[in-house]
């Protein structure tokens, strides 16, 4: 038996992405939920869930560079195989995100590459656009540009407000996300040398998503 990965989870907030993975039964050891604002409260149900917690308050250092080095400092004392950010608002420095390439994963809630940033849902209702969604990829410099793992798409509903987007939308994060890490921690997902994922083991979509659906 190949010994069982170590993951440490980032989150800044609400923290239900973190707790979707608390949940998932996964094949690894989850060695500590980390935040950059103590008042997160997904510590409070990582704490509940008898994960270990730490706080590195990006309002404690000078600049970018001063707290993602005190950040590696902590993700490091847990000696982690993979770093997955669950809701991380922090923009990463090119440094901190070369020390753990191939390494880091994080959950963005649109279909990359479409709507990277912020407020994904408003500007999609704003565009119109009739399917939405959520990626997993790996972390790279570009802003939310890294290679992706896996994607889940729904429909975008006519009256949809952002907020009843959002709960559709992270509805399936709470799916995929587990997904893409258990196939990180069973070795069945992969950043390969020339900047591609290999997924093995991968079941294929037999059908399509039209919306709104045809008569
Ligand atoms: C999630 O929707 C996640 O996809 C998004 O923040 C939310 C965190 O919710 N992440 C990003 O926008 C990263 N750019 P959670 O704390 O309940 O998981």
């Amino acid at each position: 038996m190949p010994a069982q990965k170590n993951i440490v989870i980032l989150i800044s907030g609400r923290g239900s992405n973190m707790e979707a993975l608390l949940r998932a039964n996964l094949p690894c050891r989850i060695a500590a939920v980390i935040s950059n604002k103590a008042d997160a409260q997904g510590l409070e149900t990582a704490r509940a869930h008898g994960i270990d917690t730490a706080v590195v308050s990006h309002r404690d250092y000078a600049d970018r560079e001063a707290f993602d080095a005190a950040l590696a400092q902590e993700i490091d004392r847990y000696q982690p195989d993979f770093i997955i950010l669950a809701g991380f608002m922090r923009i990463l420095t090119d440094g901190f995100v070369h020390r753990y390439t191939g390494r880091m994963i994080n959950i963005h809630p649109s279909l990359l590459p479409a709507y990277t940033g912020v407020d994904t849902h408003a500007r999609a209702l704003q565009d119109g656009v009739k399917i939405h969604g959520c990626s997993v990829h790996f972390v790279t410099p570009a802003l939310d540009g890294g290679p992706i793992i896996i994607q889940a798409a729904v429909p975008v509903l006519h009256d949809d407000t952002p907020q009843t987007l959002s709960a559709r939308v992270l509805h399936e994060e709470h799916r995929i996300f587990p997904q893409a890490v258990r196939w990180l921690c069973r070795d069945q997902a992969r950043l390969d040398s020339d900047g591609r994922v290999s997924v093995d083991r991968m079941e294929q979509l037999g059908s399509t998503l039209i919306s709104p659906g045809l008569d």
